[in-house]
């Protein structure tokens, strides 16, 4: 990987005297300044409301919005434009799936199937849905590495299961899951696929003709993009049937006080409202970013900074890597410390100017059936270094059990 600090004005300033060490980039990543160039540029000569107006300023706005999904398509190797919905992020797609598709398709007595590692965001629209119709929401187990086992989840698909929600890429473990071979069995018992893929793309090019996914979401903040948008790709068949999600502006033909609303198709029937038009341009150039980058260069980034990782907290007193992180390396590495509170560990790294996430990372239940209270997450980006990764380890040699230990020792942080 070439230096790429250079790039990201955010590691130019410090925190108390010192640059950011920034090692949270599972819950965001910082943005290079052609992403915040490009939103900047958007508000500085291209601002109207796009599909509406009819003036100039207001087509530059639809063309560049246009020319980001155009972008968001070649990226993700969508057949067509219109298979890209832009959202609010990861969440926002899938609970759009949940009250649309999801509505649509679950009734009483049916079946839903997530994995046992699913975000909150790729478990609760589920959960909720089944709630409401009367159905069953079936976890399939992950084992004690946190892998789910394919036949495990084929064997979970029965006849009355309508569809299935997993993670690409684990956000507490790093884990992959198989998800082209479980889209197939899942397809073979006619059972279309959510895949949740915010940990996926930032790390590995996908390509969602080749997984055959029927819908993939992610967020554009996790891939060097801008906060507050995301992408919602779905088949083109599979989008044309889904109702409208959120009504409003942008997604009628025409509408009369006595007929029926006559609604526009996908992927404008399910953007109502103004988008967030430098978003979407913000995005498509944080994925050219990357792709100048190389997938290459960026996965073989990821391997030695976990490889880095793992090596190093095995010689840290108490320390023990939670899963297998060096097996498909995501840029994630997750540990816990005997006897040390997750939150004393982060506290302790925050206070030397080490930023991470510790707690369940919004996946209690995964926590759960993992034996955890918590873990402490290490998450990784294409700017950071082994000496950074050196810094955090090395820290943790001189880790005491702090106030959490001691008066909380069983408090949990989401
Ligand atoms: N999903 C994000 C994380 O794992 C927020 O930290």
């Amino acid at each position: 990987m070439t230096d790429v600090r250079d790039d990201f004005p955010i590691l130019r300033t410090s925190v108390d005297g010192e640059p950011p060490v920034y090692l949270d980039n599972a819950a965001t990543t910082q943005k290079p300044a052609r992403v915040l160039d490009a939103i900047v540029d958007h508000y500085a000569t291209a601002t109207a409301n796009i599909g509406r107006s009819h003036h100039a300023l207001a087509r530059r706005a639809t063309e560049r919005y246009e020319r980001a999904r155009a972008a968001v398509q070649a990226a993700l190797g969508a057949a067509h434009p219109e298979e890209i919905v832009f959202t609010g992020g990861t969440t926002d797609g899938i609970n759009l799936l949940a009250d649309t598709f999801g509505r649509e398709r679950v009734g009483a007595g049916d079946e839903v199937v997530v994995c046992g590692m699913e975000h909150n965001s790729n478990l609760l629209p589920w959960r909720r849905l089944c709630e409401r119709a009367g159905a069953r929401l079936t976890v399939v187990p992950v084992d004690e590495r946190g892998r789910t086992d394919r036949a495990d989840f084929a064997a979970a698909l029965g006849p009355r299961t309508r569809l299935a929600a997993v993670a690409h890429v684990s956000n507490v473990l790093g884990t992959v899951n198989p998800v082209r071979e479980m889209i197939r069995d899942a397809h073979r018992a006619g059972v279309p696929v959510v895949v949740d893929g915010a940990q996926a793309v930032p790390h590995a090019p996908v390509d969602v003709r080749d997984l055959d996914a029927d819908f993939y979401c992610f967020s554009a903040h996790k891939v060097y993009g801008p906060t507050g948008v995301g992408v919602l790709y779905g088949r083109r068949d599979l989008l044309a049937g889904l109702p409208p999600y959120r009504v409003g502006g942008g997604t009628v033909k025409g509408v009369a006080r006595d007929e029926p609303v006559a609604y526009v198709p996908a992927p404008a029937r399910l953007e109502a409202g103004t988008p967030d038009v430098a978003g979407a341009v913000g995005l498509a150039a944080a994925l050219g970013y990357v792709a100048d980058l190389g997938w290459d260069a960026v996965r073989e980034h990821d391997a030695e900074l976990v490889h880095r990782a793992v090596t190093a907290l095995r010689k840290v007193p108490g320390a023990r890597v939670v899963g297998a992180p060096e097996e498909t390396p995501s840029g994630i590495v997750s540990f816990v410390i005997e006897g040390v509170h997750p939150y004393d560990v982060g506290g302790h790294l925050d206070r030397h100017g080490v930023a991470v996430r510790c707690g369940v990372h919004c996946a209690s239940t995964f926590l759960d059936d993992l034996g955890l209270l918590g873990t402490v997450r290490l998450s990784f980006a294409v700017y950071n270094t082994v000496e950074e990764v050196d810094r955090a380890v090395d820290l943790l040699h001189s880790v005491r059990p702090g106030v959490w230990t001691a008066e909380h020792p069983t408090t949990r942080f989401l």
